[in-house]
């Protein structure tokens, strides 16, 4: 959709809405005035029309399911819409089912954990699913990795992908990559490139590993914090606005800081209020012997506290039970080995057997 066809943009303002990263008339619809004046350099009040031109635009379109959030809804339909988000699966059983079916769209979802938890492994699983067919937990679309840390592995792509029965070379060709070298380019490229490139090329997987990395080196000492933590904010809110208005699913990574504390230390996300009320979706991975991890939603919309687990191979991610978890050598992938749907449901208690 030309964000020509929004009643007040010439082809002047519409050079600079889309200089702004403004490209499509969805992420103009669901901006503020505040925010579209500033990127634009268009006054505020124009901005607000424009705004408000852009909402009808979207509302007189049946389409995406995140652009009927661009009104004011009944609960009747606000209950329809945001029950029947689409879901990615993950391609493990039991974390599909705590996470209320996979990774929803429309949402940002964070994975935090420390080093080798498993979150780029994650990030590259879900490259793979995003493009399995919709009966088999998929979307049938493409995914952009933005990598800061330059561990993207088109080879282990690919091996996830033949585990799951697709093409190699056809699911690697599918996902975009985008480096980020430092906090600033990261920002360039989700406020000023994402939403004409997600638009252009249909992509439903937008994966950011690793979102606070940078900002954390960079922003060093107390008296920068409140710089990082904005950067950081409209960051996220931009992937929201991205997220909800183009349909997708955003998985941002997250480090973790050790805090002392009275029971010695705990490793806390970094970005505090500022990730912790920006994202949707929180989920915090931690090590276990061998290859195992554990994998715990710690807060969702309507989702209760719960935990998966599972083990890292060659071949992707694959579930594990808590029995595994005491296992003397680590976890081998072996093709057609199923979770019972029991294991599924319900987790063992694993506190006695873990560490
Ligand atoms: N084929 C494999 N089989 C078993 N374990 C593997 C395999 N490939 C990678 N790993 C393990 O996965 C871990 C790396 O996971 P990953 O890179 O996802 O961590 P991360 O959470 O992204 O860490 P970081 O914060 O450093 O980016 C390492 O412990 C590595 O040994
Ligand atoms: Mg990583």
């Amino acid at each position: 959709m030309d964000i020509n066809n929004i009643k007040g943009v010439g082809p002047e303002k519409a050079k600079k809405l889309i200089n702004a990263g403004y490209s499509t008339v969805e992420s103009i619809a669901f901006s503020s005035p505040r925010d579209l004046s500033m990127d634009s350099g268009i006054p505020e009040e124009t901005a607000r029309q424009i705004i408000t031109s852009a909402k009808m635009v979207v509302r007189s379109k049946e389409n995406t399911k995140g652009g009927k959030l661009v009104e004011i809804l009944s609960g009747k339909d606000a209950k329809k819409i945001l029950g029947s988000m689409d879901h990615i699966t993950t391609g493990l059983k039991r974390l599909d089912h705590i996470l209320g079916g996979g990774i929803e769209t429309c949402a940002v979802t964070e994975f935090y954990g420390p080093a080798k938890a498993g979150k780029t492994q994650i990030c590259h699983q879900l490259c793979v699913t995003v493009q399995l067919p919709k009966e088999r937990g998929g979307l049938e679309a493409p995914a952009l990795y933005i990598d800061t840390e330059r561990t993207m592995k088109y080879e282990h792509i690919k091996s996830v992908a033949e585990r799951f029965g697709l093409d190699p070379d056809l699911v690697s060709d599918n996902v975009f990559y985008a480096y980020a070298m430092n906090s600033e380019a990261l920002y360039e490229i989700v406020h000023k490139n994402l939403d004409e490139v997600v638009q252009n090329r249909g992509i439903k997987l937008v994966v950011v590993d690793c979102l606070t990395g940078h900002f954390r080196a960079e922003y060093c000492g107390r008296e920068s914090l409140p710089a990082r933590q904005q950067k950081i904010n409209r960051i996220i809110h931009d992937l929201l606005r991205i997220a909800v208005s183009q349909d997708l699913a955003v998985v941002a990574t997250n480090q973790v800081h050790a805090q002392p504390d009275l029971y010695g230390k705990s490793e806390n996300p970094i970005g505090g209020h500022t990730v912790a009320h920006g994202v949707t979706f929180r989920l915090g991975l931690s090590t276990r012997k061998y290859n195992m991890r554990i994998v715990t939603v710690v807060d969702a919309p309507a989702l209760p506290p719960d935990d998966a687990y599972f083990a890292i191979t060659s071949r992707g991610l694959i579930d594990i039970t808590a029995k595994d978890l005491s296992s003397k050598e680590p976890v081998k992938f072996s093709e057609g080995l199923e979770m019972e749907e029991k294991e599924v449901e319900k987790v063992e208690e694993a506190e006695t057997i873990i560490d």
